[in-house]
């Protein structure tokens, strides 16, 4: 868990530093990232896998060189999903071969880039792009390893999943229908390409692993055709990420020793019954790792109590540092941190500063009644999908993310300037 506390004062201090000293010497908004969590949240995936399995961080959750040097410390290798997230992964030091590279669009620019640096893996996502990695990875004289990303027909959210024969995504090749068949088809008979596996990613914050057990069903059901079309069993099949984290406290997440235990289970099962060698597992987990680990710092700027309604608290970022609740209604809780207080709590809109009436950071939350300009309010649970998501609209700068761990904190990506607005300015 995170090194969070409460002093008497009622700051809070996170690895050991008070919420307000962060706030002083690195300003507000922050993302305020414990690197010891990460690092125990990282080795306990890998933990769970076990030498038997790979576990692949997505990328896309949040990314830095300080993050890319953590997970390759742990033993965790590396999704990317874009020629930005490679470049990141590569200058901190991520062995090419435990990098798998994914998107429905790479450019051929972005292909021969990861092919000519070594990339363990490249996860195909459609007939084109079969064809073009073969000839990228042939003109560099190379024999790309790759999977191909099926979809499975189950669309899994939150707490439910949905298994249907289709799936209506611009993701992967359809099962149904023998695409994605045909597509192992093709890419055995391309000799620029080294097939390993299949590839499925079925959602997003899901809690319910029937989706992942329908799933599995599926595609080893295409690892048995392909034996028995082709009489090769191919190595490995990656089950992507998705798996849900704590936002508030009615969700309620499975430990990735559970989630490896019932992975693994369904997966030998499925093989069992079908009479084949249980493949390399292999899965992406970006949020459940990085998610937890980080909060967002914000400190009050006004507070406008309207009558019989509620009262707005506006904050000094909003939807450019988490455009989240704004995209996908997402819940987030909030809590006053920077000193007690036994006023009766009031029910508050947590806002941010954008021209924008959407622009809401915690839609209903309760905080003291007491709450003034220069609080201090946090807003666990940042840690993904938010600076990785972040933009610069109205020209608001985005904030740094600051990693502390045992009473030192350290800035790992830094607050964007307004030099840093006007350089790309060039008109
Ligand atoms: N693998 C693949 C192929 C993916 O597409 C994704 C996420 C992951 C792994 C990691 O999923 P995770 O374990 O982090 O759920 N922006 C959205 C989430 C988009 C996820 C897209 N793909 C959000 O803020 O909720």
């Amino acid at each position: 868990a995170q090194t969070v506390e409460r002093g008497e004062d009622g700051v809070v201090t996170v690895g050991g530093i008070g919420v307000t000293q962060l706030a002083e010497e690195y300003g507000t908004p922050a993302y305020v990232l414990d690197e010891a969590d990460f690092r125990a949240r990282a080795r306990a995936w890998r933990t769970a896998f076990g030498t038997d399995a790979d576990v692949f961080y997505a990328g896309k959750a949040f990314l830095s060189r300080a993050v890319v040097r953590w997970l390759n410390e742990e033993g965790l290798n590396l999704d990317v999903c874009s020629g930005g997230e490679l470049a990141t992964a590569l200058s901190a030091g991520m062995p090419a071969d435990r990098i798998a590279f994914h998107g429905n669009n790479k450019s051929p620019e972005e292909i021969e880039r990861a092919v000519h640096a070594g990339v363990g893996r490249i996860v195909l996502d459609s007939f084109q792009e079969i064809v073009r990695v073969a000839h990228i990875a042939q003109s560099l004289g190379k024999r790309q390893r790759v999977q191909i990303r099926i979809t499975v027909g189950v669309e899994a959210h939150t707490h439910e999943f949905i298994a249907t024969a289709h799936e209506d995504q611009k993701f992967g090749i359809p099962l149904a229908g023998g695409h994605a068949a045909e597509a192992v088809r093709r890419a055995l008979q391309l000799d620029g390409l080294e097939l390993i596996g299949i590839h499925s990613h079925i959602g997003s914050q899901i809690f319910d692993m029937s989706g992942f057990e329908v799933a599995a069903h599926r595609v080893v059901g295409l690892l048995k055709d392909i034996r028995d079309e082709h009489g090769i069993e191919l190595p490995e099949i990656d089950l992507g990420g998705g798996l849900g984290i704590a936002y508030t406290s009615d969700d309620d997440p499975r430990e990735p020793h559970e989630i490896a235990k019932a992975l693994t289970e369904i997966v030998t099962r499925e093989c069992e019954s079908a009479k084949l060698r249980t493949p390399r597992i292999s899965v992406e987990p970006g949020r459940a790792i990085v998610g937890p680990t980080a909060f967002t710092l914000y400190e009050v700027g006004t507070v406008k109590p309207l009558d019989g309604l509620r009262t707005y608290v506006s904050v000094d970022g909003g939807m450019s540092d988490n455009i989240r609740t704004a995209l996908y209604d997402a819940e987030y809780t909030v809590a006053l941190v920077s000193r007690a207080s036994d006023a009766e709590p009031m029910l508050v809109r947590v806002v941010g500063k954008h021209c924008e009436s959407g622009d809401i950071v915690v839609k209903d939350a309760f905080l003291p009644g007491d709450l003034a300009p220069g609080d201090l309010i946090a807003v666990p649970a940042t840690g993904a999908y938010c600076r990785s998501m972040a933009s610069n609209y109205n020209h608001v700068l985005r904030p740094p993310v600051v990693a502390v761990r045992e009473g030192e904190a350290r800035v790992v990506v830094r607050r964007e300037t307004e030099e840093d607005l006007l350089r790309l300015d060039v008109g």
